[in-house]
């Protein structure tokens, strides 16, 4: 039995989802744990482009059992949709489960998510507008809605409308929005718990089996460890814990269980939403890496900001997801840079700052250290192999690890899945 946690380092986008299509192939299940359909997941497989949001990225691989756990807020709406598009693309879906756990974002989450970013003004923190926080909120606010109520006709009613009763005052007389009818929302969602209901099942139950099975478990991270509730740069965080340490409660399995943490980064840094950026490049150089990445929104579209990669922030992941590996992108990116600059440490005051701070107002005052390092022209992006690599390649890639602490195992050269030297 091995298994194995792939998780974003920085602030999303680091390409997990490819990582994940590929090490995929060596386990029978794959399990997302935290987030919702504010994720989005590339894959480039044979020529074919896939972006999932909530269905696993192990779901391109036949007979492998993809799973939804109970950390997850599920739209179903969404989900129904997903799993249309990958039928149409010839991938059978009928290996996926969802727990009877996770809980339900509701068409009142989605508005109370737009409305409250529109009342935060020019203080919004840049929302996926996709429900997640308020879906959070209502969870350990204990008024959520599980998947097991959603296909329990009577009580799921029940729920809409005493929720609603509450909700609407809060649209309307907090908002100024429009109220919500109980009754179309009831009728919309048991439309859709017909279409789920023969997948939604005790998943930690179907975990633990293959657990005791010796199965190969890969769990699938979604956001990253700078968006996280309590180790990202809050308030500018989602509404979930996507370290590592939330695959025992997401997913339900002790901390016993768990062999290997993969943590994703890309060669540089994007972050797309409002907050904090120590290494952000707003000019020109930002301009070329998001050109020359294709950095925009799986989900939104929108443009990431970018700057470079920022190893404070690195080694506060390695610790806090407790790192067995690293897994780099966009190695062919940055080589196309000419000069490359790597943080080092942060500069605060008079001092030198090598631990990522808490406050978000020491974190204004820190300035970059940097290194600076040479390009390399070559295309890279059929390499198979380490030591084929441009010289001042593995120049920036040694540093890395030295000055993180891990080692890199996978090494992401181009968009595909068959871009990728496994170390
Ligand atoms: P995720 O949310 O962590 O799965 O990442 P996204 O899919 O949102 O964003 C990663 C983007 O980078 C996608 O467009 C990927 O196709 C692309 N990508 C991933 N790895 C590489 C790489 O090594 N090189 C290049 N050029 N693109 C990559
Ligand atoms: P993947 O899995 C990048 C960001 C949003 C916003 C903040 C809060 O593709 O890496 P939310 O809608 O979660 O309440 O928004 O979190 N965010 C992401 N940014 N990648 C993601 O997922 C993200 N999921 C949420 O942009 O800044
Ligand atoms: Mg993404």
């Amino acid at each position: 039995m091995s298994t194995k946690i792939v998780i974003g380092t920085q602030w999303g986008d680091e390409g997990k989802g490819k990582y994940i299509d590929i090490l995929a192939q060596n386990s029978d299940l794959v399990v997302r744990f935290s987030g919702g359909n504010n994720a989005g997941h590339t894959i480039v497989a044979n020529g074919n482009k896939y972006a999932l949001h909530l269905v696993p990225s192990g779901i391109l691989h036949p007979g492998k059992t993809c799973i939804i756990g109970n950390g997850v807020v599920v739209d179903p709406g969404v989900l129904i949709n997903e799993l249309k598009e990958l039928n149409d693309k010839g991938v059978k879906t009928n290996n996926l489960l969802i727990s009877d756990r996770a809980h339900v974002i509701m068409p009142y989450h989605k508005v109370l998510d737009e409305l409250q970013e529109k009342s935060r003004g020019s203080n919004s923190l840049g929302t996926t507008k996709r429900g997640i926080g308020p879906a959070y909120a209502d969870k350990t606010e204990r008024c959520g809605i599980r998947m097991c109520d959603l296909i329990n006709e009577k009580l799921f009613a029940e729920k809409v409308r005493a929720n609603l009763e509450i909700k609407n005052l809060i649209i309307e007389k907090v908002y100024g929005g429009e109220r919500l009818s109980a009754e179309k929302v009831i009728e919309e969602y048991l439309e859709y718990a017909k279409i789920l209901k023969n997948q939604i099942t005790d998943t930690n139950f179907v975990l633990f089996n293959a657990i005791s099975e010796g199965k190969n478990i890969l769990f699938e991270g979604a956001q990253a460890t700078f968006l996280d509730l309590d180790f990202g740069t809050y308030p500018f965080v989602t509404s979930s814990n996507p370290v590592a340490g939330g695959v025992c409660v997401g997913a339900g399995i002790g901390p016993t269980y768990i062999d290997d943490v993969y943590g994703v980064l890309k060669a540089y840094t994007s972050r797309v939403g409002a907050g904090p950026f120590p290494t952000e490049q707003d000019n020109e150089t930002g301009d070329k890496i998001r050109e020359l990445g294709w950095e925009y929104g799986t989900t939104t579209g929108r443009p990431r900001r970018c700057g470079w990669l920022d190893t404070v922030m690195m080694r506060y992941a390695a610790r806090v997801n407790g790192l067995t590996a690293l897994a780099i992108n966009h190695v062919d990116t940055i080589g196309k840079l000419g000069k490359i600059k790597l943080c080092t440490s942060y500069k605060k005051d008079n001092s030198i700052i090598t631990h990522f701070p808490a406050s978000l107002e020491d974190l204004a005052k820190c300035q970059p250290i940097y290194e600076e390092f040479d390009g390399w022209d070559e295309d890279i992006s059929n390499i198979k192999d380490y030591s084929a690599l441009p010289v001042n390649a593995k120049k920036y890639l040694s540093r890395i690890e030295e000055l993180v602490g891990v080692k890199i195992k996978l090494i992401g050269v181009g968009k595909e899945r068959d871009n990728t030297i496994v170390v």
